[in-house]
């Protein structure tokens, strides 16, 4: 709150009162104008002359009208530390999650409310502790706010329930998942191998009504939110839900027209095993963390030693300084790993 000389007027006489402070140049534009029960308090620059509109001249104290550009400029963090304040965290559905560093943790009550308070539509704020196991399942504390993590986000008009505690959800791959989605055509048999709560095969098949599409995971607790999103998203005619392992069941079904599989620090082999259930001019759709100066070399020369081809190749974001996580389309020219050029 900030202290101001102010007119307080009755509420039938406050139009009147602003334009005749505005006439003379002194109603602030950087304070909010406070209506009580009693009247109309209008944060002034001046009290000289004869207050207008019947008003008295006064002082008060106004929540600030200008708008936080970032929850830097109203956080309390010693001087030295300030450099070190995250820049970027993620906004999913009504929460934010934000890596510390270790420095700062002492700060971090002060650091979530100075979130909240820079993004009003948040409802509360989490440090991410890391992602962790073979359910890629993120390690969250609420540091500000209220409730847990499960939240319902949207991304191209779709709206996901989502847990990031329960089950892994980035919604930095929004554009990946409605590329994805968006090359779909006609009626094709396709697999989401490693679903999460469904980004990709619920973004797909909303696109696509003509795809078969069968969505698996390992994570129970994803597959839950993924049947809610399917039902949410009425595509449960064409998509159907598992739990349990998307390469198992890839193998014991082949012929796939299309194979989804975002499993960032899985096996290159795993990405064969998929390549080897494709029918012929399939498209395996992967992700993978690569060193960014080998990224393309990598990725043709793994297209080239199983017969496929690389076409696509698409950068999402840095994962370190020298690695970055790609999204990349490999056609199945011909089934099998032994066709190498
Ligand atoms: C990085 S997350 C991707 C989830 C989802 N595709 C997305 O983009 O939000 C990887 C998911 O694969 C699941 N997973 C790991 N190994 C698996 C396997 N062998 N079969 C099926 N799911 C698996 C994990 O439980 C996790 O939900």
């Amino acid at each position: 709150m900030v202290q101001s000389p102010a007119l307080f007027v009755a509420p039938a006489r406050a139009q009147e009162a602003r334009r005749h402070l505005k006439e003379r140049g002194i109603e602030r534009a950087d304070l909010k104008i406070h209506r009580s029960s009693q009247g109309v308090f209008i944060p002034v620059t001046s009290t000289d002359g004869q207050p207008p509109a019947q008003g008295q001249w006064t002082t008060h104290d106004f929540e600030s009208n200008a708008r936080i550009r970032s929850y830097k400029d109203i956080v309390d963090v010693p001087d030295a530390l300030r450099r070190d304040l995250p820049t970027s965290f993620d906004i999913v559905g009504d929460i934010a999650i934000i890596k510390i560093p270790d420095l700062l943790l002492d700060f971090d009550a002060g650091i979530g409310e100075a979130l909240l308070r820079a993004h009003p539509h948040l409802r509360a704020i989490f440090v991410d502790e890391g992602v962790a196991g073979q359910f890629r399942v993120r390690r969250l504390r609420r540091i500000a706010g209220t409730g847990g993590s499960r939240t319902r986000h949207k991304e191209f008009g779709l709206e996901l329930d989502v847990d990031p505690a329960l089950a892994y959800f980035s919604p930095r791959l929004a554009n990946e998942h409605d590329r994805v989605a968006s090359l779909s055509r006609g009626p094709e048999r396709v697999l989401d191998a490693t679903a999460g709560v469904g980004p990709y095969a619920v973004a797909l098949a909303r696109r696509n009504p003509q795809a078969q599409v069968v969505a698996i995971d390992l994570n129970p607790a994803a597959v839950d939110l993924l049947r809610s999103n399917i039902q949410k998203a009425k595509v449960g005619k064409h998509v159907e839900a598992l739990v349990g392992d998307g390469f198992a069941l890839a193998a014991h079904t082949p012929g796939w027209d299309r194979v989804i599989v975002n499993l960032p620090h899985g096996e290159f082999s795993d990405l064969a095993r998929l390549l080897a259930c494709m029918k012929p001019g399939g498209v395996l759709h992967a992700t993978r963390v690569i060193e960014t100066k080998d990224a393309n070399t990598e990725l043709e020369a793994f297209a080239a030693t199983h017969g496929a081809r690389l076409a696509h190749v698409g950068l999402v974001h840095p994962y370190s300084p020298t690695s970055a996580l790609y999204a990349f389309d490999l056609e199945a020219r011909i089934t099998g790993p032994s066709a190498s050029k």
